[in-house]
């Protein structure tokens, strides 16, 4: 390939919307029923997630807030985060994961921060269009995963959906502010193809790996 072609196929504008499609298409092929799971392997979806969600959630929308070069980008990212944090959605991942009878343990812990590692190695490089791409994934494709949660932590006697409910509605919003938080993004950067692309891809792996049910 040219390098005419290259930088033809990397720069121009982004479709936030088909990125985001193609990505909940992927995390809902990867819901297994949730009747053909046993409790075990439902536990241990919650443990995981759990632990790899409620570890690194918050630090990867923070490092959106300070990367992100667009103020609707900043503010995207901000906005999520002073929810997460106000509302503290962590320690209400928490208690939805209690009251399942699904904490995380140390084997858990390992698991997801191991799978959190790849994604982390990318954070790190504190690319806003990266980093926007893989927030507004990751709460895009939480619209589908949330309510296969809720149906799984039900099967387990989970009587608290104050986790699940919190995402539902008002996370409607959020993943379309993302839309054009990442469009907007991705237009003060030269090449944000790739970028955006990885960013949406790391999302989708760090989910659908929490989410296995085979291992
Ligand atoms: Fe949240």
């Amino acid at each position: 390939m040219s390098q005419s072609q290259t930088s033809e196929l990397d720069g121009g504008p982004i479709d936030a919307g088909t990125i985001f499609a193609v990505a909940r298409a992927n995390v809902r092929e990867a819901l297994v029923a949730p009747d053909s799971l046993s409790d075990d392997q439902c536990r241990r979806i919650i443990r995981r997630y759990t632990a790899g969600v409620g570890s690194n959630f918050v630090n990867w929308l923070a490092a959106g807030t300070v990367s992100c070069r667009s103020l609707e980008a900043r503010y995207a990212t901000a906005e999520n985060l002073l929810i997460e944090i106000r509302d503290d959605h962590p320690g209400m991942l928490r208690d939805f994961a209690k009251s399942s009878a699904a904490e995380p343990e140390t084997e858990d812990y390992r698991y997801a921060q191991a799978e959190a590692r790849h994604v982390q190695d990318r954070v790190s490089e504190m690319s806003g269009v990266f980093l926007i791409a893989l927030v507004g994934t990751l709460e895009n494709v939480s619209l589908d995963y949330i309510p296969w949660l809720g149906i799984i932590s039900e099967r387990l006697g989970n009587d608290n959906m104050r986790y699940v409910d919190i995402h539902g509605e008002a996370d409607i919003e959020h993943a379309r502010q993302f839309h054009w938080a990442l469009e907007m993004e991705a237009a003060l950067h030269p090449k944000p193809k790739p970028l955006s692309q990885a960013g949406a891809d790391s999302a989708v792996s760090f989910i659908r790996a929490l989410f296995r049910a085979d291992a």
